[in-house]
């Protein structure tokens, strides 16, 4: 089961892991009012479907003005949004996101998944965020580290150090990178996550690391332990 991007960070925010102050939207009126509740000066209009590539297909926009999240707002609400993984008809867009535009200096990407064979839980990290890991993997291997924490101890500091280290995370942003990487491990965990990707993950000029995207996927036979997650499903999406 996937859940939107909106309720991805919801959870991480739980535990702990920064991501701008945002609202969900339903109509162009709850866009522009979420707007105004946020106050700018600038904001990320979010298409919210069960697919990535949004950006690329025009299902992200930046927002200046509160004019201009009432026109984005209305164009991307009941567009048919083609990404690479929705298949050429594309996906009906009837929820947005209204996100605090973040100042962004450099995109990493780090998700959690887990390996089969060895039952470890896989860090997959890279300096090329933003883009798809699948063309990184593509394109530049050497730019993607894997780290594997053992559940019995967990992602250990020097681990986390590791990939902060590994993902070029200048030495300012070190500990918040270790502290953001190590609460990912909780929020994998605790959820019973089959994923969780963070794409990108920014650093802006002051040095702040803040998670801009999040993606979650659920093993269908995990969600009986956890009600609050199969709440979050939408029909209209599978
Ligand atoms: N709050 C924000 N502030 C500023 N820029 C943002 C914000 N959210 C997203 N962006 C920009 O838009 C891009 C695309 O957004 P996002 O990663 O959320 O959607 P996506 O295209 O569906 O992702 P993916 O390709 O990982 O599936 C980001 O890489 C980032 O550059
Ligand atoms: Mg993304």
């Amino acid at each position: 089961m996937k859940i939107h991007e909106y309720q991805g960070k919801e959870i991480l925010a739980k535990f702990g892991v920064p991501v701008p102050r945002g609202i969900a939207a339903y109509t162009v009126q709850e866009a522009v009012e979420a707007a105004q509740k946020l106050g700018g000066p600038v904001w990320v209009v979010k298409a919210q479907i069960h697919a990535g590539g949004r950006g690329k297909g025009g299902g992200v926009k930046v927002a200046k003005t509160i004019d201009d999240v009432k026109r984005i707002a209305g164009e991307i609400l009941g567009m048919q949004l083609k990404t690479h993984q929705t298949g050429p008809e594309g996906q009906k867009v009837r929820r947005l996101y209204i996100e605090d535009g973040a100042d962004i200096q450099k995109e990493y990407y780090v998700s959690a998944v887990t390996d089969r064979a060895t039952q470890k839980i896989a860090f997959i990290a890279s300096s090329e965020g933003g883009m798809d890991i699948e063309e990184v993997a593509h394109s530049s291997p050497e730019k993607i580290i894997t780290v594997m924490a053992d559940p019995k101890v967990g992602l250990t500091d020097a681990q986390a150090k590791e990939i902060a280290d590994g993902i070029g995370m200048p030495a300012d942003s070190t500990a918040q990178t270790v502290d953001i990487l190590k609460k990912l491990y909780t929020c994998y965990m605790e959820t019973d996550a089959s994923l969780v990707e963070i794409n990108p993950l920014n650093r802006d000029s002051k040095g702040n690391v803040m998670a801009l995207d999040a993606k979650f996927n659920f093993d269908s036979n995990a969600l009986f332990r956890h009600p609050e997650i199969v709440a979050l499903r939408d029909l209209d999406e599978e």
